[in-house]
């Protein structure tokens, strides 16, 4: 059974090792382009030993945006940045992926370490953000979504499609579509946040249209033989997990007719109900997923452990482990994991390699 620091092929495309650095926003660009932040961090994680990089949910409209500092592909203009980005994750070993999104109702916020809270109206960089239903995310709050009109819901998928396009533009190999986390396509999927009378709401096939339509829009233009993968949330904890979970396994076989190749499970993150935080917490809903579905995945959630997330691996419960945090902590930890495991020399350049092992007790 492949483990950890096997490699992994989907498509053409082939990881180095199954550890992914999960996207990241780095609330760091200036009107959606690359700073100087950009290039090291994500220099510093590809070099870090990862197989796969997916760069920070990338807004694919300004309206989009998180928050003012996410990053975006919404114009040619922002090509040539991403495309920096791209390349130096591709120098340094790792195959270059991008989560493109929409935050939906959740846009036009501060950041989180600001409290997250939406801005002030009254701030000039405030918009109104776009949802499903004119339904905020806190109850009675005044930043209230405008209800998309079908004009703009199908200008909202051209967007994820024009954005997809200058990502391959751009050099990466690997989109993740954002459609978790309670942003756009989450909140059409919800019935917590979509109360449309349209062929977008109601029946589970109409909430889950606006995401099968955008992946096989998104297909036609993102070839073939590269990896079109998606983040979804699959469970709420809002106390209807089950329910949840057989929507979106039902969701994830349409979506995998449309040409999905893989599936980041994740949290839905639709209300503000608390998650019962707990280590490699989806590990083994990613599992169940995969069984379900027959598609590929990845999940992340608190995976922190090389030996678990080695046993998932070699287990076939995910076939790539998704790691956030651990890597702000240490981008080199993919190199502290293969050292646990007796992994030797893989993700360690040779001179490193040759370093530590000719320093080492016998
Ligand atoms: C600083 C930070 C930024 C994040 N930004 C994104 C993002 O852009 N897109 C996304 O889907 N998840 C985002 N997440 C969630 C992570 O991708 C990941 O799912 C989560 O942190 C759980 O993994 P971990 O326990 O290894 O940190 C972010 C997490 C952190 C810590």
């Amino acid at each position: 059974m492949p483990g950890l620091f096997d490699s992994f092929t989907l498509k053409a495309i082939t990881l180095r090792n199954r550890i992914a650095a999960s996207p990241m926003c780095q609330y760091q660009a200036e009107d959606g382009l690359i700073t100087d932040w950009h290039i090291p961090h994500y220099t510093a994680l590809a070099r870090g030993g990862v197989g796969l990089v997916v760069v920070e949910a990338t807004a694919v409209s300004p309206e989009g945006r998180i928050t003012p500092g996410d990053l975006g592909l919404w114009s040619d203009a922002h090509t040539e940045g991403v495309a920096a980005i791209a390349k130096a994750i591709a120098d340094a070993g790792a195959v270059a992926g991008i989560q493109l999104g929409h935050a939906g109702r959740k846009a036009g916020c501060m950041p989180p370490w600001e409290g997250g809270a939406p801005l002030a109206s009254v701030d000039p960089q405030a918009w109104q953000p776009v949802a499903p239903s004119a339904v905020p995310l806190i109850a009675a709050h005044p930043h209230v979504p405008r209800a998309m009109s079908l004009e703009d819901i199908h200008r909202a998928q051209q967007d994820f499609v024009d954005a997809a396009r200058r990502a391959l533009a751009a050099g990466f190999q690997w989109i993740e579509l954002h459609f978790a986390h309670g942003f756009l396509a989450q909140s059409f999927l919800s019935p917590h946040s979509n109360l449309r009378n349209d062929a977008y709401g109601g029946s589970l096939e109409n909430r889950a249209r606006f995401l099968i339509e955008t992946v096989a829009a998104v297909r036609r233009v993102w070839p073939v033989h590269l990896p079109l993968t998606a983040r979804l949330g699959v469970m709420e904890f809002d106390g209807h997990d089950d329910v949840n979970l057989a929507e979106s396994i039902q969701v994830l076989q349409w979506l995998k007719a449309e040409g999905l190749d893989l599936v980041d499970v994740g949290i839905g993150f639709s209300t503000l109900v608390p998650v019962p935080w707990a280590p490699n917490l989806m590990i083994d809903t990613a599992a169940q997923v995969a069984r379900d579905t027959g598609l590929n995945v990845t999940t992340s959630w608190l995976i922190t452990d090389a030996k678990d997330a080695d046993r998932a691996v070699r287990d076939k419960k995910v076939d790539v482990v998704m790691v956030a945090r651990r890597l702000l902590d240490n981008p080199h930890w993919p190199r502290q994991a293969a050292r646990e495991l007796g992994v030797v020399g893989q993700v360690l350049p040779t001179p490193y390699a040759y370093w530590l092992q000719n320093w080492s007790p016998a």
